[in-house]
């Protein structure tokens, strides 16, 4: 039986717990498909599924990641959609096809079930979404699609839909905001970007060209900054990146009637402020929609790819690292560490 490498976390205390393993290649079934994976974007989420400060349950003897991009290699039987040869981008949920999740947790890759660090990986053939010819981006630009990218389409698409002309503000300029960053300007929106730097701001305004910039640390009150950048209005869609932290600000920010769509959790209450927000009278005395949700369903996995592929759009890929065990530790470092601008990825030969 044919070999391949793959990555496992069989305790999770830290980065360095990841061990790789000479396993069989799987065999797809009827309606699975063999996976050769190419590339491997990483998530905040891995990162703290690593050192066990996820907040949702965990397979045991993990392989991590919920992101790949590669190429079919073999198909079951029972499979009409796909071929050998065709680009494919795995589903985050392998079980979630439009709508919300019934099984939250439970059926997303590298989480409650196995992920994608590995050679070559098998899927049910309703998990797996075919990438158009004519896609332009990269086998790393494709895999940060998966999760960071489908959570920004979901977010400006998935409910109350960003119309062209509509301010949006992406908190930070991590994955999941730079992608939004992307698909906001391509729909024709006004742009805000928040960051703790200037240097990455900079860097932000030569490669994509946003409308605006604040730096969060030095314009602590970054919402009276983004409500004069849009006239008195205020934003109309928020990427609520910090959640309990910054959330008081956001509905500063926000439009009457505007979306937040709660995403991520990083930024703690300051004990400076000594109350946490009024969050409910906050947010009915704006009018505003705050919507949680986690990534999306295949069925906008689908329409991402169309949309990316026919306007060519290009996402920033801060670093890739190789598939040895050493690089990918330090690919799950760079991305703790915080220092880049977009996404951390792996290649994998
Ligand atoms: N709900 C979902 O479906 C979903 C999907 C994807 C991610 N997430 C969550 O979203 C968060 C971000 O994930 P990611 O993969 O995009 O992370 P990432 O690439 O590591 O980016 C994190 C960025 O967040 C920014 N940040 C941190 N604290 C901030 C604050 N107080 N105000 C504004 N920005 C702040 C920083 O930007 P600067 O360095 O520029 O300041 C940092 O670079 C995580 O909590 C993750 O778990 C949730």
């Amino acid at each position: 039986m044919p070999q391949h490498t793959v990555f496992r976390f069989p305790t999770r205390t830290a980065f360095e717990d990841l061990t790789s393993y000479q396993e069989d290649i799987p065999t797809p079934s009827a309606h699975e498909v063999l996976i050769k994976v190419r590339a491997i974007s990483l998530n905040s989420r891995d990162c703290q599924i690593a050192t066990s400060q996820y907040p949702f349950p965990i397979k045991e003897n993990l392989i991590p990641a919920s992101d790949a991009a590669g190429e079919i290699i073999q198909v079951g039987d029972g499979v009409v959609d796909f071929s050998k040869g065709d680009r494919v981008l795995t589903c985050f949920d392998l079980n979630r096809l439009y709508g919300p999740s019934k099984h939250p947790v439970a059926t997303q890759a590298g989480g409650g079930l196995d992920g994608v660090m590995a050679q070559f990986i098998v899927r049910p053939a309703s998990a797996v979404v075919k990438v158009p010819a004519e896609a332009p981006q990269s086998f790393s630009e494709l895999a940060t699609l998966v999760c960071t990218g489908v959570t920004a389409w979901n977010a400006l698409f998935g409910n109350t839909q960003l119309v062209p002309g509509q301010t949006v503000l992406v908190q930070g300029t991590g994955g999941t905001s730079m992608t939004a960053l992307v698909l906001a300007k391509a729909a024709g929106a006004t742009t805000i970007v928040t960051s703790s730097s200037d240097e990455k701001l900079r860097m932000v305004k030569d490669k994509f060209n946003p409308d605006h910039c604040i730096n969060y640390k030095t314009t602590p009150d970054w919402a009276a900054e983004a409500t004069k950048l849009t006239g008195g209005k205020g934003v109309d869609h928020i990427i609520e990146i910090g959640g309990i932290g910054t959330i008081e600000q956001s509905l500063a920010a926000i439009a009457r009637g505007g979306t937040i769509t709660i995403i991520g959790y990083l930024a703690k209450l300051d004990p400076a402020q000594g109350h946490a927000p009024d969050i409910p009278v906050l947010a009915l005395g704006k009018e505003a929609i705050l919507r949680g949700i986690q990534v999306g369903p295949r069925c906008m996995l689908e329409d991402l790819v169309t949309f990316v592929s026919r306007r060519k759009l290009r996402f920033q890929i801060d670093r890739e690292f190789g598939f040895g065990r050493e690089d990918v530790v330090a690919a799950y470092r760079a991305l703790a560490e915080g220092r880049h601008v977009g996404k951390i990825c792996i290649l994998v030969d």
